[in-house]
């Protein structure tokens, strides 16, 4: 995807703006965070936060749009609504951690999906070919959202709650980007357990 800004439709039909995050956006992500359930903070920040700190809103909104990279999906009234983010691991120059998060009334409308393919794209166009994850073992949402695009999710860590995990992004990203979510099928078979245990059977 181009870096700049793209109309995109939710599953349902909505359409949203889709670019990369900017240091103007610092308020909006703000206003984002605190209007976020608070299971919803809690599963992104694995901690109890209610709004972010001066320095978080800058590490958030200053990137260099190669090592970190952070894509936002606007609704009509220019709100916030999505965000899909990546950073670069310092040990590991083809890996980076990928983080999600979607307001609560747009769960489950295909944001997450289309924030987080175009992301695989801008991340492979800076030689990424791996995303880890962590979050806490219960969140279905987010590991499935990552096992659509690798399959063979496997975990690398695990402890108090939490899994790291880590996904080999798939090399023909561009193909799974469409404007209209609801023109992809999604397999059937990738409905069942995101995360299959790295000692068990295929
Ligand atoms: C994890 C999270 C980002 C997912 O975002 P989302 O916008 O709801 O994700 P999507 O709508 O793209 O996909 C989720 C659901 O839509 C379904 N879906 C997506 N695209 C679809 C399509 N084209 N057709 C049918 N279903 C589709 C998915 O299967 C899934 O449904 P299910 O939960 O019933 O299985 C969101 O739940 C969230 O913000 N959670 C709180 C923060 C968090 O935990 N972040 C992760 C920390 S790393």
């Amino acid at each position: 995807m181009s870096e700049t800004p793209e109309r995109v439709l939710s599953r349902d039909g909505v359409e949203l703006l889709v670019r990369p995050i900017e240091p103007a956006d610092r308020d909006g992500l703000q206003r984002f965070v605190r209007g976020l359930s608070e299971e919803a903070r809690y599963r992104r920040f694995m901690h109890s936060v209610t709004e972010l700190t001066e320095s978080e809103l800058t590490r958030l909104t200053v990137l260099d749009h190669c090592d970190n990279e952070a894509l936002i999906a606007l609704d009509d009234a220019g709100e916030l609504v999505g965000v899909a983010r990546y950073f670069r691991l310092k040990d590991r120059r083809e890996a980076a951690e990928v983080a999600v998060t979607v307001a609560d009334e747009w769960q489950h409308r295909g944001v997450g999906t289309l924030l987080l393919r175009r992301l695989v794209v801008l991340a492979e166009s800076h030689g990424i070919d791996h995303f880890t994850a962590l979050c806490f073992a219960t969140n279905a949402d987010m590991l499935l959202l990552l096992r659509e695009l690798d399959e063979n999710i496997h975990r690398i860590g695990s402890g108090q709650g939490a899994v790291e995990v880590e996904v080999h992004l798939p090399v023909d990203a561009e193909h799974l980007i469409s404007p209209t979510l609801s023109a992809v099928a999604r397999a059937p078979e990738l409905r069942g357990n995101p995360l299959r245990r790295d000692d068990e059977e295929e």
